[in-house]
């Protein structure tokens, strides 16, 4: 089954209005393989959306980096689904690590978060992974089947989700998880799925990597059988992400 390239990239809270345009600049400019071959999804800060929504390139779609976990409402400085599907923004990302460790999302409320969102018609990029602490453990897939269970106890169709999975000791850190070190988690989730789920989402399901991908490192990454792509952080605010969806090719 060919599961479509995924390209993410994570903006994080980066960003003014001035360079954000720069950044849409560079990226509508760019020649990088079809639509067939690659999916793009760039995801801003809430406050840009609405101009990166209404100046990026119409092959290129867009995310939010997080929304709310019920029906808005008195939830001061929250930003419900609602919103998101109003403001015609298809994508979020749900549950990254930095908002699990620092905000102490629950995998039972990131997993309730991934059910809502998809029940209003969101499509989602799921985070996973496991801290240095884990894997130095050996606890890594425990940590990771966990997560994914979460999500799994909550949503029964998978067409609209991809994991991303970011091991966080290579988040922000240059120490980009080895090729064969993402392949074998890759692998790994992949197989929970197939037992735990269905063998068609197993089969179906993106699961893309993320953690310190740069141009220099994609390709033998996203060469790996079960990488099915990136969620990309700091090298998405710069010119070499056009580097990194061309490893799609
Ligand atoms: O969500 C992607 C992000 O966590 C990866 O960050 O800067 O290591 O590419 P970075």
């Amino acid at each position: 089954m060919a599961r479509k390239f995924f390209v993410g990239g994570n903006w994080k809270c980066n960003g003014t209005a001035e360079e954000v345009k720069k950044i849409v600049n560079t990226l509508n400019e760019a020649q990088v393989p079809s639509q067939d071959v690659v999916e793009v999804v760039v995801s801003p800060p809430y406050v840009f959306l609405p101009l990166v929504k209404s100046t990026l390139r119409p092959d290129f779609h867009v995310a939010a980096q997080n929304c709310w976990v019920k029906k808005g409402g008195a939830y001061t400085g929250e930003v419900s689904a609602e919103m998101l599907v109003n403001l015609d923004i298809p994508w979020v990302i749900l549950g990254h690590s930095e908002r699990r460790a620092i905000l102490n999302e629950t995998n039972e409320f990131v997993g309730d978060k991934v059910a809502y969102a998809l029940a209003q018609g969101l499509k989602v990029i799921a985070c996973v992974g496991e801290t240095l602490e884990q894997r130095e453990a050996g606890s890594t897939m425990d940590v990771v089947a966990a997560q994914t269970k979460a999500i799994a106890d909550r949503v029964s169709d998978w067409t609209n989700v991809v994991i991303a999975y970011e091991p966080v000791w290579a988040i922000g850190t240059g120490k980009v998880a080895s090729p064969a070190q993402a392949q074998e988690v890759h692998d790994e989730l992949r197989k929970w799925l197939a037992k735990n789920v269905n063998a068609d989402v197993a089969a179906t399901t993106r699961i893309i990597y993320g953690g310190s991908v740069n141009g220099g490192n994609c390709k033998e990454l996203g060469g790996q059988a079960d990488v099915d792509g990136f969620l990309v952080g700091g090298a998405s605010l710069k010119p070499e992400f056009i580097d990194i969806i061309k490893a799609a090719e």
